[in-house]
């Protein structure tokens, strides 16, 4: 008997060894690591090192894979000049699919899967593409790109990318930690679709391609531009209550709620909170954290009996806000951020690859007759 699950909800899919969740409990480990200690005490490019190879690496190795990612992040000039021809008015995630799509037509050999192979690409897609949006932001506000600086941090570099000018340490810092909370979050729907198009053999890019535009949907990814949509909607501190009771009134949902596999707070949520706080306060936003934190008393009174509480996209609304971060620049920065995600596990799936093809129940009728057109 086939077993049906609409959503696939409670199927497993796929075996990994990069992120562990424990949706009951509010944990989540990469590599067995609790994410808090990550996002405290490690860096996007050791986060990125330990779930591409299952370990953390050694003094010498950071420093090695480091320097392998820094002379990477210029984007081909080719493709930057077709960067330079898109519309100034397209949306980002549309840009960044498109690009990252792009990206395999100056690649001379796309479709090697062999997975040194494969880690490389990964390598050339994650380096260059915060070069990618950087120019694409600037492009639209009339400023020529930045070329990137090999001695600054991914962090860093994309802030100074962006704004032509150092980020601060802390500001560095605070997006460096919201890298790593997103880099991987087990098979969730965008991860699960780079792993359904590597698995029919045909290419890095395509699977991240794909990813890319699995993430822009708001019931995932999307889901931080619409919490700002949300912070902005509401006046003040005290609009706050009034405004989600009516929301939740009419049955709408609450962007930066709830989660598939949450039933408990999102550990990615906690830290990104105290960093929205004190990001807030340095920048003279906090009416901003507490309006967010209004709308969190009102959902846990009403909701936390249900297990919705706040997401990883709850806060970190506040905190790209905070570091001046354009609105439709949010759901683009967990695109570079889960790449890194994305890679490791399409390297996982080309380890052990099994095609996906599941069915699908056909509940249409049968020994239909076939009406000539004329007569229909
Ligand atoms: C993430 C999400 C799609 C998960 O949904 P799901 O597992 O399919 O859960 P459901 O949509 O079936 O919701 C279960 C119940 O909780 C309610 N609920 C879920 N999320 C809610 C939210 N954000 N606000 C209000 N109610 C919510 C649903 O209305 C439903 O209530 P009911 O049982 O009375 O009908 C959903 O919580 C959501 O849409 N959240 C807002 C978007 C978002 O933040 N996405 C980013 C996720 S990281």
């Amino acid at each position: 008997m086939p077993l049906t699950a609409k959503g696939l909800e409670g199927i497993v899919a796929a075996e990994t060894r990069m992120s562990f969740i424990d949706g009951e409990k509010g944990v989540l480990e990469y590599v067995g690591i609790p994410i808090d200690d990550l996002a405290r005490r490690s860096t996007f490019e050791e986060t990125t090192f330990l779930l591409w190879n299952k370990r953390l690496p050694r003094a010498d190795e950071l420093a090695a894979f480091t320097a392998d990612l820094r002379a990477r992040y210029a984007p081909p000039g080719a493709a930057m000049k077709l960067l330079a021809g898109l519309p100034t008015s397209a949306q980002p995630m549309h840009m960044l699919r498109t690009m990252v799509s792009a990206l395999a037509m100056f690649d001379p050999e796309p479709n090697r899967n062999d997975v040194p192979a494969a880690r490389v690409k990964a390598l050339n897609i994650l380096a260059s593409t915060p070069a990618i949006v950087a120019a694409f932001d600037r492009q639209r506000r009339g400023l020529a790109p930045v070329a990137p600086r090999a001695d600054l941090s991914f962090a860093a570099n994309f802030l100074y990318m962006l704004n032509g000018k150092e980020p601060t340490p802390t500001m560095a810092r605070a997006f460096d930690a919201c890298m790593i909370l997103h880099a991987d979050h087990g098979l969730n729907n965008s991860t699960f679709s780079a792993r359904v198009v590597i698995s029919t053999m045909s290419d890095v890019y395509s699977a991240i391609t794909a990813a890319v535009g699995s993430l822009r949907g708001p019931l995932h990814g999307g889901a931080n531009e619409d919490v700002m949509k949300m912070l902005n909607e509401i006046p003040t501190v005290a609009a706050a209550e009034g405004y989600i009771r009516g929301k939740l009134e009419r049955k709408d949902k609450i962007a930066g709620f709830g989660h598939r596999v949450y039933k408990a707070y999102d550990p990615r949520a906690t830290y990104l909170k105290t960093l929205a706080k004190q990001l807030a306060a340095d920048t003279g936003n906090t009416p901003l954290y507490e309006k967010s934190q209004a709308i969190e008393q009102v959902m846990l009174r009403e909701k936390a009996a249900k297990g919705i509480y706040p997401n990883v996209d709850f806060y970190s609304a506040t905190t790209y806000h905070c570091i001046g971060l354009q609105l439709d620049l949010f759901t683009p920065m967990f695109a570079l951020s889960r790449i890194s995600g994305w890679s490791g596990h399409v390297i996982e799936q080309l380890e052990g690859n099994r095609l996906f093809r599941p069915d699908a129940e056909y509940i249409g009728p049968h020994a239909a007759p076939y009406t000539p057109i004329e007569q229909r």
